[in-house]
C-alpha cells in the first residue's frame, strides 16, 4: 500500500504483531502449553490470555479513552461509554493451535458507533497481515485484495465452520451443510473463522458460512471482505449479522446464491433482540 496507514490501524497492527510473536514462540513447545476447558470442546490456553493482555495494553496505551470487547475478558477493560470499541480475538483457532495445526490468527477491529472502521487479521505462521480501513481498500501485506470473480455456485469453493459445543444444533447445521455441499464444487473447514473470512476477501474461497460465531470472530474480517468487494450478512442476506450467530460471505454473485440456500435456515426472528449477548457461548 503506497498511502500512509491510518494511525489507529497502525496501532492495531502493532498489537497484532506483538500477539503473533507470543503465539509463534509458544508454538515451539506445545508440550508445556497450559490448556483449560471453558465447556466441552471449547478450549482456552495461557497463550490466548497472554495475547489478549498484550493487545489490550497496546491499544489502551495509545487510546486510553476507548472501549474494549475481548473474547476472554469481555468488557472488563477500557472505557464503558466510548463510541470507539476495539473488538478482539487474541487467538482465533485455539483448537488448531493446541494441536500444532498451523491455521490460526489474531483478529482486531475498531468500531466507531458500531461501524467497523479499522481491521487487522494476522496469521503469524505465514506472516500474512490482512488489513483494511473503511473506504480505503483491503490488503494482504502489500497486495490489494479482491474477491473472486466466479459466478456459479456449482463452480465455487466454499469455506465453513462446524458446530462443536455441547448443545449446538448439529442437525440444523448438517441439513444446511448438505444443501451447500451438493450445490458447490467443494467445501473446506480449516478452523479459524477470522482467517477463513479473509480467504474470501483474497478470493481463495468464493463464499463462507458458519453458525454460532461471536463478534470477535467476524468483526475485523467483515470490513476486509467488504473492502475487497465482497458481501457479508446474515442468512437472509441482511447486514445485521454481528450478534446474530449466523453469517454468510462471498463475492456478490455467489453470496446471493448462498443466501437462497441458507435463508430457510435462519433463526432470526424479525424485531426480536439478537440471540444471546456478547461473551456467551453459542446457543
Ligand atoms: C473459533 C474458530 C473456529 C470456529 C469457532 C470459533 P476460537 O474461534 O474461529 O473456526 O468454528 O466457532 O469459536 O475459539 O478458536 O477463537
Ligand atoms: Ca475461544
Ligand atoms: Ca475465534
Ligand atoms: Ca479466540
Amino acid at each position: 500500500m503506497s498511502q500512509a496507514l491510518h494511525p489507529m490501524l497502525n496501532v492495531a497492527i502493532k498489537a497484532a504483531r506483538t500477539a503473533g510473536t507470543i503465539i509463534n514462540r509458544a508454538s515451539l513447545d506445545l508440550d508445556i502449553l497450559k490448556v483449560t476447558t471453558k465447556s466441552a470442546n471449547d478450549f482456552v490456553t495461557e497463550v490466548d490470555h497472554r495475547c489478549e493482555e498484550a493487545i489490550i495494553e497496546t491499544l489502551l496505551g495509545a487510546y486510553p479513552g476507548h472501549g474494549i470487547l475481548a473474547e476472554e475478558s469481555g468488557r472488563t477493560h477500557g472505557a464503558k461509554n466510548s463510541e470507539y470499541v476495539w473488538i478482539i480475538d487474541p487467538l482465533d483457532g485455539t483448537t488448531n493451535f493446541i494441536h500444532g495445526l498451523p491455521f490460526y490468527a489474531v483478529s482486531i477491529a475498531l468500531a466507531f458507533r458500531d461501524q467497523i472502521q479499522q481491521a487487522v487479521v494476522y496469521d503469524p505462521t505465514r506472516n500474512d497481515l490482512f488489513y483494511a480501513s473503511k473506504g480505503r481498500g483491503a490488503f494482504m501485506n502489500d497486495k490489494r485484495l479482491r474477491v473472486s470473480k466466479r459466478t456459479r455456485l456449482s463452480d465455487s469453493l466454499v469455506g465453513t465452520g462446524f458446530p462443536f459445543r455441547k448443545g449446538d444444533n448439529f442437525q440444523r447445521y448438517l441439513k444446511m451443510f448438505a444443501e451447500v455441499m451438493t450445490s458447490c464444487a467443494g467445501v473446506r473447514r480449516p478452523g479459524a473463522a477470522a482467517l477463513d473470512l479473509c480467504y474470501v476477501a483474497a478470493g481463495h474461497y468464493d463464499a463462507f458460512f458458519e453458525t454460532g460465531l461471536n463478534p470477535w470472530d467476524i468483526a475485523a474480517a467483515s470490513l476486509i471482505i467488504t473492502e475487497a468487494g465482497g458481501l457479508i450478512g446474515n442468512f437472509t442476506g441482511e447486514a445485521d449479522f454481528m450478534y446474530q450467530r449466523e453469517v454468510v460471505a462471498g463475492n456478490p454473485k455467489i453470496y446471493a446464491q448462498m443466501v437462497n440456500i441458507l435463508a430457510p435456515f435462519t433463526r432470526i426472528i424479525k424485531d426480536a433482540p439478537a440471540a444471546g449477548t456478547p461473551g456467551e457461548a453459542a446457543p
